[in-house]
């Protein structure tokens, strides 16, 4: 870390910014499809969130992140929630899901995160690594603070 950060402050881009990529951004979750599943829930056409987050979803958590969903929090740094959001077809009394529409992250970060509940947010589009958050964390967690109760997660365990 401390030598990219030396290369932070070499670059010609704003040491500022680049800190904030180095320190504060929400890591692409790779390997999430091996995380604990935790549940899938479909949003259809009326719903009022349809826009943003129409579809079939399915959430998981990571092994950092599983014993405190049992819990109902709080949750420990390194912890990764994740949300993976299709789009879906009805034909013939089938559901299918089509494409990605968006994996949508909460990553567990205290010190990095402290404004957002110690939670760091980030949403990819689609199948890419193309950021949709980019450091407003706040715009996701506007909404997630509902559940501070929970650590500012909506889902539950179920065995
Ligand atoms: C309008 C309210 C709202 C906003 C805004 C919102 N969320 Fe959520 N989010 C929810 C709800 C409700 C759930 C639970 C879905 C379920 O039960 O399957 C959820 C679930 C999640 C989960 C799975 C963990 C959990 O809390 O259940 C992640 C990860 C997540 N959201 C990330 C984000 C990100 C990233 C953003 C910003 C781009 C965001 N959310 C914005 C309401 C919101």
């Amino acid at each position: 870390m401390q030598k990219l950060k030396i290369l932070c402050v070499l670059s010609v881009s704003s040491v500022v910014s680049c800190g904030k990529s180095l320190v504060d951004q929400v890591p692409y979750p790779e390997n999430y499809r091996s995380f604990f599943h935790v549940k899938s829930m479909e949003l259809k056409k009326d719903h009022p969130l349809y826009k943003d987050f129409g579809g079939l979803h399915h959430v998981y958590v990571n092994h950092e992140g599983l014993e405190a969903l049992k819990k109902g929090g709080p949750f420990p740094d390194g912890s990764i929630l994740v949300f993976d959001l299709f789009e879906v077809t009805s034909d013939n009394q089938i559901t299918s899901e089509k494409e990605r529409k968006v994996l949508a992250v909460m990553y567990k970060n205290t010190k990095a995160f402290a404004k957002t509940g110690g939670w760091g947010f980030e949403a990819f589009r689609g199948d890419s690594r193309e950021r949709l958050v980019n450091g407003n964390h706040e715009a996701c967690f506007g909404c997630h603070a509902q559940q501070k109760a929970k650590d500012y997660v909506f889902s539950e365990f179920r065995p």
